[in-house]
């Protein structure tokens, strides 16, 4: 059997390759996709071939990751129980749709990953590869083997494989769109988060002067910085720092797994809290009303079936679809103003404005006819007078 395994570099998807070999005689092939992890890529790949791969394949999936999946997330304004912006649940499409690509490729029997059977994660990785490769069994080595953390590293030293036990104390998941932070004291729901679990997140002492940044779109998506235009991908790393600096996009919320299970879990995206909340402003200056609440709802569904595993699923584009169609006039500008943990938006401008200042002043100047406001507010209470009038004997 030849295997193509989705790998990290970590204890567990190090593990599964010696697994694999053991427990199904299989050709383990590695597959790592750089989704903007800070990993150090050739000491993976030597762990790799160390745990016995036999070939081991380094996939750079950032600027797709970037513009096939962070930028549908934006204009859908994409945030799981109004906290978070699926980071992780983004990436699990692309890195698995990879691994799929190199085991038809590599002419695989079977492909794997190293999900837990408790998470969300394994939904991802088996949706997708149900999908894209029917015909090919998927093996998730966690779920199978039952071995506690400690007989897993007993596992791994009595096989020889040199794994690094990590000096933090909690489970991370990082990309560009975000860093997921979980377990060790995270676990009491009640625990503080510790400054130090972040990265880009800097404690309140260091906190620097306010700053302000206007961010422009173009069509639903953010095209550049204070007038510099830049790939996206490039704008979402420089934006984790500068607004981190200020303590802008820490996450700390319950969250219910697809499962069943609660679960708390910390997350630290700065780039994420600020263009999804400029873009959300951004829509309101110039989209309807009845628009903006129905795409309510659309965004809701959307971040459901990213979440939940479901990307694959065709209303997933349906609902992309509308997106896309509201997006042509999500062009303009919004200010905004990082300060000592705050994120503030300032003010914003379109062209396609659907504001008027004209009608809506307070000055003398508004050509708005007053007198035509006496009707219509007439009218506007008339079903509740009605249906007041035919309950009074209720009260
Ligand atoms: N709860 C988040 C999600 O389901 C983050 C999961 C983090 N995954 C991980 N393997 N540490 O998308």
């Amino acid at each position: 059997m030849r295997v193509a395994l989705a790998y990290s570099g970590g204890l567990d998807t190090t593990v599964s390759i010696k697994w694999l070999q053991e427990k199904y005689g299989a050709e383990v092939i590695t597959v790592t996709v750089d989704v903007g992890q800070p990993e150090d890529f050739e000491e993976v790949e030597r762990r790799a071939f160390e745990a016995g791969a036999v070939k081991h394949y380094l996939i750079d999936g950032k600027s797709r990751f970037a513009e096939e999946f962070v930028k549908p997330a934006i204009k859908a304004n994409a945030l799981y129980e109004g906290e978070y912006p699926v980071s992780t649940s983004l990436s699990r499409y692309l890195i698995a749709e990879e691994v799929a690509k190199v085991a038809s490729k590599e002419g695989c029997d079977a492909v794997a990953h190293g999900c837990t059977g408790k998470g969300n994660d394994q939904l991802r990785f088996d949706a997708t590869f149900a999908v894209l490769v029917p015909e090919m069994k998927i093996i998730a080595p966690v779920r199978e083997w039952g071995m506690s953390r400690d007989q897993e590293i007993e596992y791994a030293r009595s096989r020889g494989l040199r794994i690094d036990l990590k000096k933090s104390r909690y489970s991370i998941d990082e990309n560009l769109w975000g860093r997921s932070i979980e377990a060790g004291d995270l676990e009491d729901p009640w625990h503080p988060v510790d400054w130090e679990a972040f990265k880009f997140i800097r404690p309140p002492h260091e906190w620097p002067e306010g700053e302000e940044i206007t961010v422009e779109f173009e069509r639903g998506a953010p095209v550049s910085i204070n007038g510099e235009r830049m790939p996206l991908e490039e704008m979402v790393m420089q934006l984790n720092y500068r607004a981190g600096r200020h303590g802008v996009g820490l996450i700390d919320h319950m969250e219910d797994r697809v499962i069943g299970l609660k679960s708390r879990e910390v997350y630290e995206a700065p780039a994420a809290t600020v263009l999804i909340r400029a873009h959300k402003d951004l829509e309101k200056l110039v989209l309807g009303r009845r628009t903006l609440a129905f795409k309510r709802a659309v965004e809701e569904e959307w971040t459901w079936l990213v979440y939940a595993g479901l990307w694959h699923d065709p209303l997933r584009r349906a609902l992309d679809a509308f997106i896309e169609e509201t997006q042509k006039v999500v062009t303009g500008e919004v200010r905004l103003r990082m300060e000592k943990g705050s994120l503030r938006v300032m003010g914003r401008r379109s062209e396609y404005a659907a504001y008027s200042e004209e009608l809506i002043t307070y000055s003398g100047m508004s050509t708005f006819d007053q007198r035509a406001g006496a009707a219509f507010s007439n009218l506007w209470s008339l079903e509740t007078r009605i249906l007041n009038r035919a309950r009074k004997s209720l009260r």
